[in-house]
């Protein structure tokens, strides 16, 4: 892979393409940021390295035009002292990390191999969204990951076959969409495709409301009601929090499902039903029936074939996908222009665990493109606990760093709180004086370069 290194300072700038030589990269250097620029439109770079100081245009311009040249491009910016602020706000402008001078030989390969990763990790998407494409399920169902491919090919399968389908998964994962899927791809799709969800009705209302009533069948019943039942004839019925079905009501339905008759509340004949019926629940119904709460029966006749649907953190694969198509729903829907995450936003969404799945993301980024100001949604466009998912993760990236480091900033801040007293650290830190100098002179720990000329 290809890179470019852009430092006006010739050692800082051969070192940085040393390493990188050394881990496989081809490497270009540039001392000036116009001769990159000729050099990247004639063949753009994937990733760049570019020092913020330079004799004639700025890094931050040069960052500009790297990304409108070539979107895909990772640049990493290369920052003298002080200069934090303008490498936070350049990686708000699209920049994949920053670096600090004098460049740790560790960083220039980790930064390296990580932006390498994220271009061929999107090269991948791209592949994968383009034959997504031709083999779209139903639109706006998205899933590549090969877990999800598989659950395609097992829907497409399901929609030929009229047997009964129980989902089982966790809530946010996408049961409605399958069933919403199944539908459409059957021969059912031209009949109607019903949604009832079981939970928090009492038994006479999910009676009344599947079954229908007959007019005086009750006080209040002043005319005769069709029940969802028999108003989706010819197609698919959902029924949605199975788990949470009455006992008494799993009786009737069990009925139901093997005579394929219903009869109304307060009617007196049955009628015949052709329906296929799809259930779904986020509990473990194996274990509702081991305890008794559902009827091992009924179990059985709605779990012909059992769907599971994996949890989003379990197809990472999936994440980026859905960020754009979400981005797209939302930039519909609130007449933006988003055009995608910041680098560290992507880091952040692929990395986390998402207790409400799908569901989860899809409000996150509304949130996110409803909030974001720039063409990138950032960090701070994310919900709080996102914010603190980012901290706690760049904690456990700090915390994951050689002994010599560790060793270096105890050093520093042990002379930093001694305000340099040599003679007060090393009785702290329990080193002879000579060592403790040996020490500071390695990890050029002084207070100010006079200091380290002293010696
Ligand atoms: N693979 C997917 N592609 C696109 N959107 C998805 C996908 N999976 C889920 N969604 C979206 O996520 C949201 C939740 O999906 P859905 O309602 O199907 O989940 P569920 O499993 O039925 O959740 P619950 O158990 O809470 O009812 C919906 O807005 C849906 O459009
Ligand atoms: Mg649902």
């Amino acid at each position: 892979m290809r890179v470019a290194v852009i430092d006006d300072e010739k050692i800082a700038g051969q070192l940085v393409k040393r390493v990188l030589e050394q881990e496989g990269f081809e490497v270009e250097f540039f001392q000036a940021g116009k001769p990159f620029l000729v050099r990247m439109r004639q063949n753009p770079f994937p990733i760049v390295f570019i020092d913020l100081q330079l004799p004639d245009i700025d890094g931050l311009s040069i960052l500009n035009e790297v990304k409108k040249i070539h979107e895909d491009s990772e640049a990493i910016i290369i920052t003298g002292h002080g200069s934090v602020e303008t490498a936070l706000d350049a990686t708000q402008k699209g920049a994949f990390h920053y670096i600090h001078k004098p460049c740790k030989r560790h960083d220039i390969r980790l930064l390296a191999s990580r932006a390498k990763e994220r271009i061929e990790l999107r090269k991948e998407n791209k592949r994968l969204r383009l034959a997504m494409g031709k083999d779209n399920l139903v639109s706006g169902f998205v899933g590549a990951s090969p877990a999800m491919q598989k659950i395609f090919a097992l829907i497409r399968k399901l929609a030929m076959v009229n047997c009964n389908v129980l989902l089982q998964a966790e809530t946010g994962t996408g049961k409605q969409m399958v069933a919403r899927a199944i539908h459409a791809l059957s021969p059912r799709k031209d009949h109607p495709f019903i949604y009832f969800n079981c939970g928090g009705f009492t038994e006479e209302l999910i009676s009344s409301e599947l079954f229908g009533h007959e007019k005086g069948a009750f006080t209040g019943a002043s005319k005769t009601k069709i029940g969802l039942l028999e108003a989706a004839e010819g197609g698919t019925v959902l029924l949605d929090e199975i788990g949470e079905m009455p006992p008494s009501m799993q009786v009737t339905l069990l009925n139901v499902l093997q005579e394929r008759q219903i009869m109304r509340v307060g009617g007196t004949h049955h009628i015949d039903l052709d329906i296929r019926i799809l259930a779904a629940t986020n509990r473990d119904l194996q274990e509702a029936v081991k305890k008794g709460d559902f009827r091992e029966d009924l179990f059985f006749r709605l779990n012909v074939v059992g769907l599971h649907l994996p949890r989003l953190a379990e197809r990472q694969d999936d994440i980026p996908l859905l960020i754009s198509h979400f981005i797209d729903k939302f930039n519909r829907a609130f007449s933006k222009e988003v055009k995608g995450v910041s680098p560290q936003v992507m880091d952040i969404l692929t990395a986390y665990e998402y207790p409400g799945n799908v569901r989860e993301l899809e409000n996150i980024i509304q949130r996110a493109v409803a909030l974001a100001d720039s063409e990138r949604i950032q960090l701070r466009d994310l919900p709080s606990r996102l914010q603190k998912f980012a901290e706690q993760q760049a904690d456990d990236a700090e915390q994951m760093m050689p002994l010599e480091e560790v060793e270096k900033r105890h050093i520093a801040t042990v002379l930093e709180k001694t305000h340099y007293n040599k003679n007060l650290a090393s009785v702290i830190l329990n080193l002879p004086r000579t060592t403790l100098w040996r020490r500071m002179k390695k990890y050029r720990l002084f207070q100010s370069e006079d200091e380290a000329d002293n010696d």
